[in-house]
């Protein structure tokens, strides 16, 4: 069951910054997969602390790029960031009370984040920085 799909629209024609993004793509939906099957809790906890550092990574070395470029959006874009580590925390708490909360979580808000951010602020990030 796949929750998210790579598209081409997401491609920045940079190699490096859509293996990050196809990867993260592959991580949440693989936490779907395992949340929908009978994996226990505990793994599935840890799986998700893995995904969380996985992604805080990847905006990590996007804020790195800006700041190193004086990017005038550096900004809105890191805030953006940091809302959707909130969601993830938020959601890693939803789902120790209740799994299946967890899950419509995820289904409706991760996943229309990851669409939205590479198709807005990734997409103006990497039209104005080639590397
Ligand atoms: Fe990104
Ligand atoms: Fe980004």
């Amino acid at each position: 069951m796949t929750l998210l799909q790579w598209k081409p629209a997401y491609s920045l024609a940079i190699p490096a910054v859509d293996l990050e993004h196809r990867e993260m793509i592959g991580l949440i939906n693989e936490c779907y997969e395992r949340m929908g099957s009978d994996a226990d809790t505990a793994a599935i906890e840890r799986f998700l602390g893995e995904i969380h550092a996985g992604i805080a990574a990847h905006f990590a070395l996007e804020e790195q790029l800006m700041l190193r470029s004086n990017y005038p959006e550096y900004g809105a874009h890191k805030e953006d960031h940091e809302d959707l580590l909130d969601q993830i925390r938020d959601f890693m708490d939803r789902f120790d009370e209740d799994r299946e909360a967890g899950l419509r979580l995820l289904q409706q808000r991760l996943a229309d984040w990851f669409g939205r951010h590479f198709a807005t602020f990734d997409a103006r990030l990497h039209d104005r920085i080639h590397t």
